[in-house]
């Protein structure tokens, strides 16, 4: 499927939204954020905090746009889709990473996309422009069609991230996520059996967004994950394939919930190879 980009000026204007729109939410999600949440963590509430948190900065993040281009559509983690009477949808992770939010661990992230086409549907959407932030880091990659990945430090110039030669999948090393259901998890374990024995090590950081972003930036060499959603992978899609990465899912299929694999050319053929023959030896979930 060809999905048609928006005119380079037009990609511009959308690449600085995302970069305003993640940084204004991010320093939402931090400044806010209960200093008491680690405590509260063994009750109940600590999640339902957590979801006020990811409702509020949704929440801004939708005013915003609708502000600025009332015409586009809206995906966002939590409530409040709007269908688009243009081109291009948003699709928005206020925190992505929830779990390490909670336990206070700097690494989650908020992740702003423009995208074309439908994001509800594997295979039939794809970025334009994006930004993930991590907003205890100051760390911001961003990234628009034809335009390079860049990643900014607080106060410091922007980096233009290019993917170097890879090194082989027994020296690579690959981040990794896991779902929130049991029946997934067992299958995600079944596969990484497979996969361990034949790389140099393996990550878990707990935000995708920052883990597809880090292959770009070369703090891991690859990545892969089943089961993620648009919103995990809209906006460090267009930045690692922007560094010259390349982002798929298994057997030439484009990357979607049954699996998303990352890396430099090499490297991700070897990955994609080893996952599709661990996939098929896991069966069904
Ligand atoms: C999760 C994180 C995690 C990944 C999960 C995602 P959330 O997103 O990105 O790293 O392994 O699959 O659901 O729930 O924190 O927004």
């Amino acid at each position: 499927m060809t999905l048609q980009p928006p005119p380079a000026e037009e990609l511009d204007e959308l690449e600085d939204l995302c970069v305003e729109l993640a940084r204004e939410a991010g320093r939402l999600i931090v400044d806010e954020r209960p200093p008491d949440l680690g405590v509260a963590r063994t009750k109940s509430t600590a999640t339902d905090i957590v979801t006020v948190m990811d409702q509020r900065a949704q929440d801004l993040l939708r005013t915003r746009i609708q502000r600025a281009r009332p015409h586009d559509g809206f995906l966002g983690e939590e409530e409040g889709g709007v269908a688009a009477r243009s081109e291009i949808t948003w699709v928005v992770d206020p925190i992505d990473g929830t779990v390490n939010y909670l336990y206070g661990i700097p690494a989650y992230a908020v992740s702003v996309a423009a995208t074309v086409g439908d994001p509800t549907t594997d295979g039939a959407w794809a970025p334009v422009a994006g930004a993930v932030v991590n907003p205890v880091t100051g760390e911001l990659f961003h990234a628009r069609q034809g335009g390079g990945a860049w990643l900014r430090t607080s106060g410091g110039p922007g980096r233009r991230l290019r993917l170097g030669e890879p090194p082989t999948l027994a020296l690579a090393l690959a981040g990794t996520g896991f779902g929130y259901e049991a029946a997934r998890r067992r299958w995600q374990a079944r596969v990484l059996g497979d996969v361990l024995p034949q790389v140099r090590d393996i990550r878990r950081i707990g935000s995708a967004a920052l883990d597809i972003c880090a292959v770009a930036a070369g703090t891991l060499d690859c990545y892969f994950e089943r089961g993620l959603n648009p919103w995990d992978m809209a906006a460090a899609w267009v930045v690692v394939t922007e560094a010259g990465g390349v982002f798929s899912g298994l057997d030439g299929h484009g990357p979607g919930d049954r699996m998303v694999v990352a890396g430099a050319p090499g490297l991700h053929a070897e990955l994609e190879a080893v996952l599709s023959a661990a996939a098929e030896r896991a069966g069904q979930e």
